[in-house]
């Protein structure tokens, strides 16, 4: 665990550094315009996980009738595997828990074994898949969920 990793709710100012993050990671990546009206929602979460003051990475949850789907979660490339995938993920799930909410489901890549050990560890159990659900490379989605 990344001893200087905060996580807290991410602000406005937060996001030229979250969207740098994005277009860095996927190839297929959100508008800034998308995490602009997150931080707006009131079913959406936006967290950022910061060491001093820079933004290291981000994770966001959409909250409804009592289910949270985690709809997206990065660590800048320089900064991974020292814990900060882990602080995200334990910092949403305890703002689900707090929310009440009684289960989390996600999708991943099924060739992204990274993302889902982190999960696993958190207790998320593949619950079925999505055959070609992402694009850019056309790949199959594991879907995990977690009861909370
Ligand atoms: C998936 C992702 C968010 C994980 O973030 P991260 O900060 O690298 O995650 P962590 O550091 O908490 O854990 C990653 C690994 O580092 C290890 N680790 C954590 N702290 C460590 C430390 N201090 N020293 C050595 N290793 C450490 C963890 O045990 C874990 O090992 P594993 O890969 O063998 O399971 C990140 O890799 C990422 O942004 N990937 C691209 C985007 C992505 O795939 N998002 C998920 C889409 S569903």
């Amino acid at each position: 665990m990344s001893a200087a990793a905060q996580v807290r709710r991410a602000r406005r100012e937060d996001l030229p550094a979250i969207v740098e993050i994005e277009e860095a990671t996927f190839s297929e990546a959100w508008t800034p315009e998308t995490f602009a009206s997150g931080l707006q929602r009131d079913d959406m979460v936006v967290l950022v996980a910061t060491e001093g003051e820079v933004v290291a990475g981000y994770a966001v949850v959409v909250i409804g009738d009592g289910e949270a789907e985690l709809a997206n979660l990065a660590v800048s490339a320089a900064r991974r595997g020292r814990g900060i995938g882990e602080a995200l993920l334990g910092g949403t799930l305890e703002v689900l828990r707090d929310r009440g909410a009684s289960c989390a489901y996600l999708a991943v890549r099924a060739s992204n074994e990274r993302a889902a050990r982190l999960y696993r560890r958190h207790g998320f159990r593949e619950i079925g898949t999505h055959a070609g659900y992402y694009a850019r490379p056309r790949e199959d989605a594991l879907v995990l969920a977690l009861e909370l």
